[in-house]
C-alpha cells in the first residue's frame, strides 16, 4: 500500500470522503506479520468458553469478528461505518453485524459475556460514555479486552529529533483520543471495572513496506499542520526510505492491551 491514509479519519470514515482508502488500510493491516500475534494475545485474554457471546466493538469489516466466530464464539460486530458495515456483511453474511456506535450500544443489558474493540477508543473523543456502554451491556463476570496504542509514544529512529519530535505531536494531534494507552487503567477504575490488567505489546517495523504508509500519514500531518516546513517533512521522510534501504529503519509501536471483569 503506497496512498496516504488519515489515520485519525477512523473517528468518522465517510466524513473522510476516502472511504475505500481507508477499506484498503485496514485489509493492508491484516496482512502485517505484527498484526496475528496482537490479536491473539486480545482473544486470550477475553477467556471466553465456547459459545460465549462476544461484541467486537468498531468491527471495521468484521476481520476479527469472524475469527471469533471461526474459534466457537457467538460473535457479534458493531462499527459506525455504515460503509465499512455494508462491506462486512458481504464478505461474511452469516455474521451479525450492526451499524452503531460504541456509545450507543443497541443491545439489552447484561446480554453479553465478553466485549472486546481493537483500534477503535483511540478514535473516540469520549471513551467515558464507550465505556459506561460496554459495562451495561457485559452481563456481572463478564470480560472486556481493549487494544489501542499510546498516539504519544511511538518511537522512530532518526538524525533530525527536532523534526522527528514535531512530527510526532502533529500526528498525535490527528487522533480524537491519543493518551488512551496511558488512560486505559485509570478510565477502566473510573468506569468500575474489576481485575484491571494493562500489557504492552510492541510493534516493531524495519521494513518500509509495512510502516510507510503511516510514516507517510506522521509526514502529512506535520505538513498540514505547519509543525515543521513541507522540505523538512519530504526530507524527514526521504531519510526513512533511505534508512530501509541499508537496514536502519526502526519504527517501534507500543500497543496497550486492557483487560477487565465487569462486577
Ligand atoms: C482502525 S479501525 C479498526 C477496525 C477493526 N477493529 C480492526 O481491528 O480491523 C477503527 C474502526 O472504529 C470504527 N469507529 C470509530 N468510531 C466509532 C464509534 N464511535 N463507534 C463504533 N465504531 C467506531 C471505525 O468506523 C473503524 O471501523
Amino acid at each position: 500500500m503506497t496512498e496516504t491514509v488519515q489515520v485519525g479519519g477512523f473517528n468518522d470514515v465517510e466524513l473522510t470522503g476516502q472511504q475505500k482508502q481507508m477499506l484498503g488500510f485496514l485489509d493492508w493491516c491484516e496482512n502485517l506479520p505484527q498484526m496475528p500475534p496482537l490479536r491473539d494475545r486480545s482473544h486470550q485474554l477475553l477467556d471466553l468458553p465456547s459459545g460465549a457471546t462476544v461484541l467486537d466493538v468498531g468491527c471495521g469489516v468484521g476481520t476479527a469478528t469472524a475469527q471469533l466466530a471461526e474459534s466457537g464464539l457467538d460473535a457479534i460486530g458493531v462499527d459506525a461505518s455504515g460503509f465499512l458495515v455494508q462491506v462486512g456483511r458481504q464478505r461474511h453474511p452469516q455474521l451479525r453485524l450492526i451499524e452503531a456506535r460504541a456509545e450507543d450500544l443497541p443491545l439489552e443489558d447484561a446480554s453479553v459475556d465478553g466485549y472486546r474493540a481493537e483500534r477503535v477508543y483511540q478514535h473516540l473523543t469520549d471513551p467515558t460514555a464507550a465505556l459506561a456502554e460496554a459495562r451495561r451491556v457485559l452481563r456481572p463476570g463478564g470480560r472486556l479486552v481493549l487494544v489501542e496504542l499510546d498516539a504519544d509514544l511511538w518511537t522512530v529512529d532518526a538524525s533530525d529529533m527536532d523534526t522527528t519530535r514535531k512530527l510526532g505531536r502533529a500526528f498525535a494531534d490527528t487522533i480524537a483520543y491519543p493518551w488512551i494507552g496511558r488512560r486505559f487503567h485509570s478510565l477502566l477504575q473510573d468506569a468500575g471495572f474489576e481485575d484491571i490488567e494493562v500489557e504492552l505489546f510492541p510493534l516493531v517495523y524495519r521494513d518500509y513496506a509495512q510502516c510507510g504508509v503511516v510514516l507517510q500519514s506522521v509526514a502529512a500531518a506535520g505538513k498540514a499542520s505547519g509543525a515543521v516546513t513541507p522540505e523538512a517533512a519530504d526530507a524527514w521522510l526521504a531519510e526513512q526510505q533511505e534508512r530501509a534501504k541499508t537496514g536502519k529503519l526502526f519504527v517501534m509501536v507500543p500497543m496497550f492491551i486492557a483487560s477487565a471483569t465487569r462486577p
